[in-house]
């Protein structure tokens, strides 16, 4: 947790003590926006473009309802190896008569951004992007699957979870009609603050049927009935903003901007080759694209035994995790050092070799 958390965590606790209900109209009820603005540039985004939501997956679905599956331009695409969460939805959207198209991989590494570019056509309603896949941390180029999608008139959401705070991101240079993300990870923003980013030329005209009275033009007004949607981002905004995840939220995302995401790319290049090039000369097998232009910025390593080699790194306070199919995700981020590289090197060794 950034130390700044804990100031702006306590800023919360005094407004509600002090304020109580006055607080909406001195800040909270903006705060979605304000959040988003300082998110912004850290994905390529302008300001008044994200909306803050309880998780990606909220905003996903934010996003899908904005479709109709009714006719003939009913498609999803999706990958395989594209988050569970995101599968889960679309499928959801089946009963809308969606039909989900799920491009193969050939392994548990690496998308095939070639499949999905031909997986595309009229019949395309919407096709998901992880710009970095979760269990492999394959940076994919998704321009050439953007590129098609608006070539045949579909739009595109970019799943930016692994990708946001650790590798360079652009939407507005991508084009991508919408992008979606969390801040558990390289955001260091904790729970409770997903975003969804939608591009400003689509922003007036896209009508999200999961809307609530804060997406109404006048909230306040409280009128019954279809709502009039908001004209800015406020109308995929739903309901009342997550106020605590979100002063929870933005330490991170300032201190992620001060540093730059170039310097930590910088960075976390060096760590992670420190860690591939050290697993590799024991032997232990990497399950992720090794070339820099093609990798995120986790390092998954195939070890036997790997969900008990992962709890006996817990145990000794290097602080990892596992996924099935992959292996032990590390994930170095800008405020760790190259000792503390090889300390968990020595640590996996001791604890593999004895395995
Ligand atoms: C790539 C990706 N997409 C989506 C999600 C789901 O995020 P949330 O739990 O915020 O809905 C995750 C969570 O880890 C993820 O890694």
């Amino acid at each position: 947790m950034p130390r700044r958390t804990e100031t702006h965590l306590s800023q919360f606790a005094r407004e509600w003590a002090t304020r109580g209900v006055r607080a909406w109209h001195e800040g909270w009820w903006e705060i979605g926006r304000v959040t988003g603005d300082i998110l912004a540039p850290t994905i390529g985004a302008p300001p008044g473009t994200i909306s803050m939501h309880q998780n990606a997956t909220v905003a996903q679905a934010i996003v899908a309802s904005c479709f109709s599956f009714d006719g003939p331009r009913r498609r999803i695409v999706v990958q395989d190896l594209d988050f569970p969460s995101n599968h889960y939805l679309f499928h959801g959207f089946e009963r809308y008569d969606a039909e989900v198209v799920t491009v193969p991989s050939d392994d548990a590494v690496r998308g095939r951004m070639d499949r999905v570019v031909d997986a595309i056509d009229e019949r395309t309603a919407l096709v998901n992007l992880s710009l970095v896949l979760f269990r492999s941390a394959h940076l994919q180029d998704v321009a050439p699957a953007i590129e098609k999608a608006h070539r045949v008139g579909a739009r595109v959401v970019l799943d930016l979870y692994q990708a946001a705070g650790a590798v360079p991101v652009d939407v507005t240079a991508l084009g991508a009609d919408f992008a979606v993300g969390g801040s558990v990870k390289w955001l260091c923003g904790g729970p409770g603050a997903g975003y969804l980013y939608v591009r400003p030329d689509l922003m007036t005209t896209l009508q999200p049927a999961a809307v609530g009275w804060a997406g109404h033009a006048e909230p306040f007004q409280f009128t019954p009935g279809p709502v009039t949607y908001a004209e800015g981002l406020e109308r995929f905004q739903s309901g009342t903003p997550n106020v605590p995840a979100l002063y929870s939220a933005r330490a991170g995302y300032e201190i992620v901007a001060e540093v730059g995401v170039p310097a930590i790319r910088e960075k976390s290049l060096r760590l992670t080759r420190r860690l591939m090039d050290a697993a590799e000369q024991r032997g232990w097998r990497l399950a992720m694209p090794t070339d820099d232009q093609e990798r995120g910025a986790s390092v998954i390593i195939d070890v036997p035994d790997g969900a008990a080699v992962t709890q006996a790194l817990i145990a000794r306070e290097v602080i990892v995790d596992y996924r099935p199919g992959a292996g032990i995700r590390i994930a170095p981020h800008f405020y760790n050092t190259e000792a503390e590289i090889d300390h968990a090197v020595d640590v996996m060794h001791d604890i593999v070799g004895k395995g």
